[in-house]
């Protein structure tokens, strides 16, 4: 064990100044941070052995991600997990506090090996996830444990950015250190600790370590009304709710307004021929926001048609639907999930199945779609419904409270497969 710490020592701090040097503000929403959502395992690169067990609620550091794969740092192990037992974690900006600098280990045990010191009074990005004495941060380059009770919640405070050039934010309260952002002359920041000369500062768009003397008090007349608190970096689940079949004249009307309620975005994959009996409908969708996809014409098997047929099913779909909102679809389902490479040649958008199928138009019982929804979202998911059933609608307030109060935001397939 001993030896495999050694060994990946070195590619461990090669990743992550890689890591660093790659990351930048914006990118601190798609964090490099995941958390394990059940127990796994960790292969290594060729997948041909085992290098750990993780057990639920481990972080990685993410290196990349493909085929369903992703390569990850697990305590300087280089390895790979499967990319569904993954999942962002919650960050938030805590303090420094202790009489001396707090030592980062490798793991959260006393006897792990120690990877460096974080500094006192600096800021550091922490991933508070278990139960155990440590704490995982990132402090520029660095990143490990740190013992959880050095760490306190900063308390914030509005400053002024008075610099006639703005100022360079770094990643560590060091002037040699990576830039990570500018904020410009006038820009209300807000300050959360101050280390020696320089203090780190949040903005809506980047955070980090600039040089103090250059930030002002606010005068009291000048404060903003909303005092400015610490907003914890929140890695956000998303979720797209797909409803197929439709526009139906009740029914889809009735989820527009569920969907109004939770200021949800959702996707239609719409058929043709449902189109051209209610375009107004499909207007009303349309304007709300949503995403409108191609679902053919009249809701056939694909699979049985020529080229020519399946070529006519899809573009007179695209056809109907752009005279009535303007704009062609932006993505596809197959009826049926059934497709093959002479649709696939047919299609210009993606291609887009789905990860949770609710059975919705079997079943007709609002309570299993929300059952099956439960026991099965998670971020990143795409759940299939339709709206063509009065069950369908009935189920879909209770599906997204249920969803919302375990932190997910609705969004479009084509949003979610922005990445
Ligand atoms: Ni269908």
């Amino acid at each position: 064990m001993k030896k495999i710490i050694l060994r990946f020592t070195i590619l461990f701090i090669t990743v992550i100044a890689f890591v660093s040097l790659t990351s930048n503000a914006h990118a601190e929403l798609n964090s490099t941070v995941q958390i394990t959502t059940t127990d796994v395992i960790l292969f290594d690169e060729n997948l041909q052995y085992e290098i750990a067990s993780l057990s639920q609620n481990s972080v990685v550091t993410v290196l990349s991600k493909s085929n369903g794969w992703t390569k990850v740092n697990y305590q300087s192990q280089i390895g790979l997990i499967e990319s569904s037992k993954l999942e962002n974690a919650l960050a938030q900006y805590l303090l420094v506090q202790s009489k001396t600098d707090p030592i980062v280990r490798v793991s959260n045990t006393q006897q792990s090996e120690v990877l460096g010191n974080v500094p006192i009074n600096s800021v550091v990005k922490a991933y508070v996830i278990d139960s155990s004495s440590y704490t995982f941060v990132q402090y520029g380059e660095l990143s490990g444990y740190v013992q959880k009770q050095l760490l306190i919640k900063p308390t914030a405070q509005a400053r002024i950015v008075k610099a006639p050039n703005g100022l360079n934010v770094m990643q560590t309260a060091s002037s040699s250190s990576s830039q990570v952002g500018q904020v410009a002359n006038g820009t209300t920041v807000t300050m959360l600790a101050k280390l020696n000369d320089w203090v780190f500062v949040t903005t809506n768009d980047v955070a980090g370590y600039v040089q103090g003397s250059s930030l002002k008090y606010i005068p009291s007349t000048n404060v903003p009304k909303k005092p400015s608190t610490p907003k914890p970096v929140v890695s956000t689940k998303k979720v797209a709710l797909t409803f197929d079949d439709g526009p139906h004249p009740k029914v889809t009307q009735q989820i527009l307004r569920t969907l109004k309620k939770y200021d949800a975005k959702a996707t239609f994959f719409v058929v043709g021929d449902s189109v051209k009996k209610y375009p107004k409908v499909l207007k009303e969708v349309s304007d709300a926001g949503h995403e409108i996809g191609n679902h053919t014409f009249n809701h056939v098997k694909l699979t049985t048609l020529s080229s020519k047929q399946i070529q006519s099913q899809i573009q007179s779909t695209d056809t109907a639907v752009k005279s009535v909102i303007g704009q062609n679809t932006t993505v596809f389902r197959p009826p049926y999930g059934a497709y093959n490479n002479s649709v696939k040649k047919q299609l210009k958008v993606p291609n887009v199945l789905w990860t949770i199928d609710t059975l919705d138009w079997k079943h007709h019982n609002p309570t299993k779609t929300l059952q099956v929804v439960k026991a099965n979202a998670k971020n990143g998911s795409i759940i299939l419904m339709h709206d063509i059933h009065q069950t369908t609608a009935d189920a879909l307030d209770s599906v997204l409270a249920a969803l919302q109060k375990q932190g997910y935001e609705f969004v479009t397939v084509s949003e979610l497969m922005q990445k």
